[in-house]
């Protein structure tokens, strides 16, 4: 390994991390690290387990008695509030910053030490007490991105309730089908939020999808922008209203629950039919998704770490949420959109805030690349230290403007690979790892990974395959609420015994996975996931709609955007206007981020004989190439 960052030429293109990063680092020899996890992933698991606090010690830590169903940590006690915020006002940590958060104005900044975070989150938790949440519970939360989100998140937790949060830029439909499917009895919302200067009417839609649902009773609103909104008598209430009420202030305990007592849902995109709530739970999701942020972002006291990812996903779950607290981190929160006022808005608050850490998408790196270096080179941003990206796979040409210009070719990209469904990062590299762009590189301790062929059997090096996971993991998904049969279809019955992520990838000569993309019919678009099914759905419900199929087709910026394809009912005509209607009935139905990019009439849509679409030659047709098999295709 070199002494000095950059690129090693003769290896392909491999950058080697600097001195003062391996130095710093928490992990030096990840392959001996590694072989440990894999051999013995009990005692790897277990041995890190203990450092977290339990109130009854586990009997087992890991439990595969009814696969897929796989447990972590049974019989064990704790609450996942006790480790990320409850043990650390016990140590110098409960005077730490755990939260620094800017409004998208830049006018309003707000600080949380462990301690006032713990006051927040006790507050949070009475009012959803007085509401009759109890153990078990799910709450549904539709928040813009501001702390009082994070509060409600933990409390959930705090007293053994679930969250579901749906992100603020979902819509009605959207917002509505989660509600309903958790069976949620309470709603936390806001008035509105903050998205490029204008106000985004969350109350509004949260709304109308209270009235396409029949479970919510009481709906907690927390002010933020203060403009006029309807409140309807016995079921809305304003947050700041209720913290007068006597009980709120009073003490909580922290609810001591099983290690697989239910977490949180959160809802994500799947091959087919509506989304799925995927299921996960304290004791693993806790031990997996801190473990993972201590090893792969280094993380110190010192540090001063910002996810800009939304809270509402489950990069902001772990990742903004979860993990940070669990090792006593300081995280920077930003309300709003990269670019506003200008591009310089990130750079500049990296700048202002000292931050060491950022944690990204390609999406949000190829758009701010899009503006020049000169806003970046403005601003002195030689605090960082480490990057990391996720979501998609990060083309070599934002990696190394990621490395170049944005971390002065110091800063190690830890390009992260990893889904709803795995609760925390998967393949990844370490800050010790030498780097590819465009590759996650090699898979986290107790991950085994692999590529297959057609046959099951390992993909032949540099060939593209179906990427596997040989092994549970402490954060695995525990299943999809009220749908047990759908997790095992969708994730375990092609090889049964092995996780199937839905990507495919290929494995290089040194080991390192380089993600390809998704298998199903699973869009991302900016990074956000998407399934053509929601889309469709969206599209018929709309009365001029008899059929409809949606597709992602490459994207600059976006990663992929979504082409449409609609035929007509009778009594309709192609227009113009139309193609304006359809796609803000998509935005309002589902959310902004699934407008279609283009929509088009056809008569009438390819499908199979068995009568299932195929999206696979509308694609080849719209990026004009060769149609493939058609056997299929019925005349
Ligand atoms: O296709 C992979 C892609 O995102 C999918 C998971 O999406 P979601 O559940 O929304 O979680 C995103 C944040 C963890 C994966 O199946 N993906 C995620 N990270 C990467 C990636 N593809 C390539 N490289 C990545 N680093």
């Amino acid at each position: 390994m070199s002494d000095e960052a950059g690129i090693k030429q003769s290896e392909g293109e491999v950058y080697f991390p600097s001195q003062s990063v391996i130095d710093n680092a928490h992990c030096k020899d990840y392959d001996s690290m590694y072989k440990r996890s894999i051999e013995d992933p009990e005692k790897f698991w277990g041995d890190i387990a203990e450092e977290f606090e339990w109130s009854q010690k586990w009997d087992k830590v890991y439990d595969e008695s009814t696969p897929p169903f796989f447990k972590w940590f049974t019989g064990g006690k704790t609450n996942i509030v006790t480790n990320a915020i409850d043990r650390h006002l016990k140590t110098f940590r409960k005077n730490k910053l755990a939260l620094i958060w800017e409004s998208e104005s830049g006018d309003d900044v707000r600080t949380y030490s462990y301690f006032s975070l713990n006051r927040e989150v006790i507050k949070f938790a009475n009012v959803l007490k007085s509401m009759g949440v109890q153990k078990g519970d799910i709450v549904t939360i539709y928040m813009p991105r501001v702390p009082e989100l994070m509060f409600a998140m933990l409390a959930c937790a705090k007293i053994g309730a679930a969250h579901s949060v749906v992100y603020g830029g979902f819509s009605v439909e959207a917002l509505a089908e989660r509600i309903e499917d958790a069976q949620s009895k309470v709603l936390i919302t806001a008035d509105g939020g903050y998205m490029r200067g204008k106000i985004v009417n969350l109350k509004q839609i949260a709304d109308e999808a209270l009235a396409r649902q029949g479970t919510i009773e009481h709906c907690v609103v927390v002010r933020r922008t203060g403009h006029e909104i309807y409140m309807e008598p016995g079921r809305d209430y304003w947050y700041h209203d209720l913290l007068s009420v006597p009980v709120v202030n009073q003490p909580c305990e922290t609810e001591q629950v099983d290690a697989e007592t239910m977490l949180f849902i959160l809802y994500t995109s799947g091959t087919t039919g509506r989304p799925k709530g995927v299921i996960h739970t304290h004791g693993g999701y806790m031990v997996y998704t801190a473990t993972t942020f201590k090893y792969v972002f280094d993380i110190n006291d010192e540090d001063r770490y910002w996810c800009a990812a939304d809270p509402g996903w489950i990069t902001g779950h772990s990742y903004i949420v979860y993990a940070p607290l669990l090792n006593g981190s300081t995280s920077f929160m930003y309300e709003g959109a990269p670019n506003f006022p200008y591009p310089n808005r990130w750079w500049k608050m990296i700048e202002k805030y000292g931050i060491t850490i950022l944690y990204t998408a390609p999406t949000a790196i190829r758009g701010l690349m899009r503006f020049g270096n000169a806003w970046p080179n403005r601003h002195d941003l030689s605090s960082l230290r480490i990057l990391g990206s996720v979501g998609e796979p990060i083309n070599p040409e934002a990696w190394k403007w990621y490395y170049e210009v944005i971390g002065k070719s110091n800063c190690p990209v830890m390009d992260t690979w990893w889904q709803t469904e795995t609760g925390g990062f998967m393949i990844t590299p370490l800050p010790v790892t030498p780097l590819k762009p465009g590759s996650a590189t090699r898979p986290f301790f107790g991950i085994d990974v692999d590529v297959l062929d057609l046959d099951g059997k390992s993909a032949p090096t540099g060939e593209e395959g179906i990427l596997v996971i040989k092994k549970p993991w402490p954060a695995i998904m525990r299943g999809i609420l009220h749908d047990p049969e759908r997790y095992k279809q969708q994730y375990w019955s092609k090889y049964t015994t092995m996780y199937e992520a839905g990507d495919s990838a290929r494995k290089d000569k040194d080991g390192y996975i380089w993600v390809i993309g998704r298998l199903d019919d699973v869009i991302k678009v900016s990074g956000y996931r998407l399934g053509t099914a929601e889309i469709e759905s969206a599209l018929v419900s709309h009365s001029a709609v008899a059929e409809a199929a949606a597709i992602g087709l490459p994207h600059d910026v976006k990663g992929h955007v979504i082409h449409c394809y609609v035929v007509l009912r009778a009594g309709y005509a192609a227009s113009d206007s139309l193609v304006e209607e359809l796609k803000k009935h998509v935005g309002h139905e589902i959310g902004p981020i699934a407008k279609p990019e283009k929509v088009n009439f056809m008569d009438s849509l390819p499908k199979t004989r068995s009568g299932k679409i195929m999206r696979r030659l509308l694609k080849a047709r719209a990026l004009g190439l060769p149609e493939g098999d058609k056997s299929t295709l019925e005349e």
